[in-house]
């Protein structure tokens, strides 16, 4: 059985084509090969949800995709999503809330409420709930991510 093999993914609108390991791991190929340390892994076994990606515009767990499993796909890291005014209300929010400490788990609730408000800019609190169940923080209590995603929607994005 092959080993390696050749993927073709586009990464926040840049085509790459590369060679990896069958087992790579798609966190590992966006933060190792590709550089975009944005995302994080801390449970390596999907369990804290913060490694989250969008494939094909899905939210995914990068630690649970093999990059393989990714080929022919479009990839959306937090890299990916810097000048989107989606997330610009998300950051504003989230500093405006003090939603985030030591911010290891925000690259995930980021991606994750970006997808949801894109689709959805009106999502109810139910929605926001439900969206970021989830992803585990270990500082903030929750409380302050919901009402940043809370506010975002009602100051900026579902206006
Ligand atoms: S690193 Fe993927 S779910 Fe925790
Ligand atoms: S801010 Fe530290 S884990 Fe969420």
């Amino acid at each position: 059985m092959a080993t390696t093999g050749t993927v073709q993914i586009c990464v926040n609108e840049i085509v790459h084509h590369r060679e990896v390991e069958a087992r790579r791991r798609l966190g590992d190929f966006l933060r190792e090969d590709l550089g975009l340390t944005g995302t994080h892994l801390p449970c390596e076994h999907g369990v804290c949800g913060v490694c989250t990606v969008l494939v094909d515009g899905t939210p995914r767990l990068s630690c649970l995709t093999l990059a393989m499993q990714a080929d022919g796909t479009r990839v959306v890291t937090v890299e990916g999503l810097a000048h989107d005014p989606v997330l610009a209300a998300l950051h504003k929010a989230f500093q405006e809330q003090h939603a985030l400490q030591c911010g290891y788990c925000t690259p995930g609730f980021l991606i994750a409420l970006a997808a949801l408000f894109r689709r959805q800019p009106d999502a109810t609190d139910e929605a926001i709930r439900e969206t970021i169940d989830g992803i585990i923080c270990r500082c903030t209590g929750y409380l302050p991510i919901l009402q940043a995603a809370i506010s975002a929607r009602d100051k900026f994005i579902a206006r």
